[in-house]
């Protein structure tokens, strides 16, 4: 991907994700994850409460209350497999994956502990996607950072 990817303009990039986020196909049923009650309970709190005693917001703070993301710019984070959820913040954890400064990831990915990352990864797979399922308005709530791929546009 990154040889395939890397001579291409910043605008097309751009063309192209407008048209796959205009795609709408159905999402599978979730599966759901085989860990404890705790750990799915662990999961749901980090994502809809945050952890104020780790300045940690709640992932629905930015994601939007049902987790569909926010417009422009923020995903939603239902119908992913636990597997591509837990490789993403490994990945900002790590400096592979990488958005314009403030990365906002990057900074909440540092504060989340591996069993964090597992709690989070296997409740966020184990829900359904409810329909409709469509990002909130833009500017929506104030984010709890000005995140940078926000920003850019
Ligand atoms: C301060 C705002 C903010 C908060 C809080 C936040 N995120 Fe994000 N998240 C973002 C933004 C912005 C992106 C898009 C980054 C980019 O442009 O690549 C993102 C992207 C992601 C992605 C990538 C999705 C994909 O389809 O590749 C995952 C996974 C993710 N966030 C998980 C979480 C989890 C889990 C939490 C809670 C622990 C959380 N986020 C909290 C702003 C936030």
């Amino acid at each position: 991907m990154t040889h395939l990817l890397a001579g291409l303009p910043d605008d097309y990039l751009r063309d192209m994700a407008a048209y796959f986020s205009e795609q709408h196909v159905p999402y599978p049923a979730p599966v759901r994850a085989d860990v404890s009650a705790a750990t799915l309970e662990a999961g749901r709190t980090l994502a809809k409460e945050g952890d104020a005693a780790r300045g940690l917001p709640a992932c629905a703070a930015c994601h939007g209350a049902a987790l569909s993301g926010m417009l422009p710019a923020i995903p939603g984070l239902l119908g992913l497999p636990r597997d591509y959820i837990g490789a993403q913040i490994g990945g900002w954890k790590n400096g592979l994956r990488r958005a314009a400064a403030p990365d906002c990831m990057a900074d909440i990915s540092h504060k989340l502990t591996p069993t964090d990352i597992g709690a989070l990864a296997a409740w966020l797979s184990s829900q359904p996607v409810v329909e409709p399922y469509v990002p909130d308005a833009a500017n929506s709530v104030r984010l709890p950072a000005e995140c940078g791929s926000q920003a850019q546009r």
